[in-house]
């Protein structure tokens, strides 16, 4: 295992060996996830805090579960957003996990870089659960596992990523690790929707899903981040799933294997059409949810390895 750091906190900087075997680890434990085994004492006296200042449903339980089939003690913390005076609440916060002894602390906040200031005032190791705009790097793990179960590799595939691009962290972490892999990666969406640095990251940039779509092995929807935007944006939501969302007719121009993916919380009618969520042979969402648990578990374990043994 080659993994280089203490904390897991953004997927920027990271090289393919550390990628390839984080997936490789994390599909191990998605066989043993699917065979029922478990492996309890791995992080037996290890206690994982999951500390949550934005809402969460799918990565606080992934996180809590990968925690318990590994054997540590898991604890959630949830502070409500409002409740947060930026740097002063979070350091008092740190001091107060220091002095719970925590091994593994996991956090999700709404300012870009609130784990990174974490992880300089904590002894535990820490993991970025999304922060503001930044990264989610244990999404794009999990969203690359579940191609790489598909397509067999990531080498070469047009990726195509739609909707809200600018405030997507989930959209920054795969244009990192698909671009690292050597994936072609496309954005496609509204020029409002389109971070300026898009071209930086070397991905193409598309305003036209049928253009954006064409040849595509993997379409990954994303929601509309309206709690992060300013103003107005996007027009409504009729006239956004008009343009950009996925129907049937718009995947026609993607191949006609690929694979269609959504971090969640999906809207349906706004950037999906829930026949296309919903369809059996292209939508891979619910395997997506089951591939985090497996990632969070194999990122769990390599951060443990690395600790300093119980006393
Ligand atoms: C995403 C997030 O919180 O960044 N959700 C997730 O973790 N599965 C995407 C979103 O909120 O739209």
């Amino acid at each position: 295992m080659t993994y280089p750091r203490k904390h897991l906190l953004a997927i920027e900087g990271l090289e393919p060996p550390h990628i390839a075997d984080l997936l490789d680890l994390a599909e191990s434990y998605a066989l043993l996830n699917r065979s029922g085994k478990t492996q309890r004492d791995l992080l037996k006296g290890r206690t994982l805090i999951n500390l949550f200042f934005e809402d969460s449903t799918r990565t606080r339980t992934s996180f809590e579960l990968a925690g318990k089939r590994l054997g540590a003690d898991v604890i959630n913390m949830s502070v409500s957003t409002s409740s947060v005076n930026k740097g002063e609440t979070l350091l008092d916060t740190a001091s107060t996990l220091n002095a719970m002894h925590c091994d593994l602390l996991v956090v999700r906040h709404g300012q870009s870089g609130a784990p990174s200031l974490l992880s300089q005032k904590v002894d535990a190791a820490v993991i970025n659960a999304g922060d503001g705009t930044h990264e989610h790097p244990t999404q794009a793990l999990l969203d690359a596992l579940t191609i790489r179960r598909h397509k067999g590799r990531l080498e070469g595939l047009v990726v195509a990523i739609c909707g809200d691009i600018a405030h997507s962290r989930v959209a920054r972490s795969n244009m990192h690790l698909l671009t690292t892999m050597g994936s072609r990666v496309r954005v496609v969406g509204p020029p409002t929707l389109i971070p300026a640095e898009a071209a930086r990251l070397g991905v193409e940039v598309f305003h036209d899903m049928k253009a954006g779509l064409a040849g595509a092995d993997v379409v990954m929807m994303l929601r509309l981040q309206r709690e992060r935007m300013s103003g107005g944006m996007v027009p409504s939501a009729r006239e956004f799933f008009r343009f950009y969302g996925l129907d049937a007719e718009k995947l026609a121009h993607a191949k006609p294997d690929s694979i269609v993916m959504h971090p969640g919380p999906m809207n349906r009618g706004v950037e999906i059409d829930s026949a296309i969520a919903d369809h059996p042979t292209r939508s891979v969402i619910g395997e997506q949810v089951e591939m985090g648990v497996a990632c969070r578990m194999a990122v769990l374990d390599v951060l443990a390895r690395q600790l300093p043994r119980n006393s």
